[in-house]
């Protein structure tokens, strides 16, 4: 049984619970691209779910109420809600930083005018591949790329900050190079090189996804000299992935530690993952407001700080580090959420992570695409 001890200060006077700083809100499922890395869910939410307008402006408004500082308007695809410019507007009224996570294709004439005139802050545009043919491959969606770079000089003719995020896997990791240079091409200041998370769809992919631990090592040591060359003019943020590392990332920067999502009909989450945590009662702010779920929901409180730590990690001088890692990823491959992350070298899991990528990493790279009938 899950203890709901509450956080909330309102309550005590004084709360051992931070506010989070941000919110992922998932506006929509929909999307039209049909990326193989897709970490949603299999069952993505219906369009006539989804939270309504007035619905995602209280969210908005409890968020800056709560301490939220940040908001990424996402998806999906968020730029298919045709509200999205009045969020933007209410996320600037409230005082919230919004930074839009889009694929950059499809969009209606003058959109990114309207948003930015409602104060949009940042874009954050995904690019699968620097190049047209492995950019389609990936996105399952012909001249996608031309759309894309034809955003991205949109957003710096409004001269709005562009970060450009790149999804490294097996087939496209080895593109980091003409990539970084795509990004500095493009007036971006930040490059994100994300390796694929097999969560929700991606899991389905894995082993035409996973890449090898020479093409992974490789990558860092591209990363390391371009970090160095466009010192001053682009940051690149990367990181080795889970299953070549010997310790966990702080998996969201630990459980309901300073951040949530939201996803499109107002299921409250730690992580975009943690759907796949059976036997789990999901929050919804549709029916409670973001302050008591953020102090009070056991959701949150499940795998918060330390004390629901395994035992090889209470005693680990790294607990306050990685806070465990991926709850999602130990559930994964041990079917225990509440086990020490595979990533981990202390976990008896560690090599079974090792070997699952080294085996699938020279499996058939054939994709399997999700189809939006929605
Ligand atoms: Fe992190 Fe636990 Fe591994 Fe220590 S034992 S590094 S706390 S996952
Ligand atoms: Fe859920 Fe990492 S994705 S804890």
């Amino acid at each position: 049984m899950i203890s709901a001890k509450s956080g909330d200060p309102s309550e005590s006077g004084k709360s051992d619970v931070e506010p989070p700083l941000g919110l992922l809100a998932e506006l929509t499922h929909r999307c039209p691209l049909r990326c193989p890395y897709c970490s949603n869910p299999l069952e993505l939410e219906k369009r006539d779910t989804e939270l309504s307008t007035d619905e995602w402006r209280r969210v908005l408004s409890e968020a800056a109420g709560l301490g939220v500082l940040q908001v990424h308007l996402s998806g999906g695809e968020p730029t298919r809600r045709p509200d999205l410019a009045n969020l933007v507007e209410h996320c600037r009224g409230v005082g919230l930083y919004s930074n839009l996570i889009t694929a950059g294709v499809a969009f209606a004439a003058g959109l990114l005018e309207r948003l930015a005139e409602a104060g949009l802050d940042h874009v954050q545009l995904s690019v699968q591949a620097p190049e047209p043919a492995l950019n389609d491959l990936v996105t399952g969606r012909p001249g996608s790329l031309g759309e894309k770079l034809s955003t991205a000089q949109a957003v710096r003719d409004l001269d709005l900050p562009l970060t450009i995020n790149f999804v490294v896997h097996r087939l496209t990791i080895e593109r980091l190079p003409r990539m970084i240079e795509l990004a500095v091409d493009l007036g971006a200041r930040r490059l994100e090189v994300a390796h694929a998370q097999y969560h929700g769809w991606a899991l389905e992919n894995r082993q035409a996804l996973i890449p090898t631990r020479d093409q992974v090592m490789a990558a860092v040591d591209i990363v390391d000299r371009a970090r160095e060359s466009y010192r001053g003019r682009l940051v690149i943020d990367s990181v080795v992935p889970d299953y070549y590392a010997r310790y966990p990332k702080p998996c969201m920067g630990g459980w309901a530690r300073n951040s949530l999502n939201i996803t499109p009909s107002g299921r409250a989450l730690p992580c975009h993952a943690a759907e796949t945590i059976p036997g789990v009662e999901f929050p919804s702010v549709r029916s409670e407001d973001l302050k008591s779920i953020w102090y009070g929901s056991p959701l949150f409180q499940m795998y918060r700080g330390v004390d629901w730590l395994p035992d090889r990690c209470r005693g680990c001088d790294r607990r306050e580090i990685d806070w465990g890692g991926c709850r999602c990823q130990a559930l994964a491959i041990t079917g225990n959420a509440g086990e020490t992350d595979p990533a981990c070298e202390k976990s008896p899991w560690h090599d079974e992570l090792l070997s699952i990528a080294q085996r699938e990493s020279t499996a058939s790279t054939e994709f399997l695409y999700r189809s939006f009938s929605r």
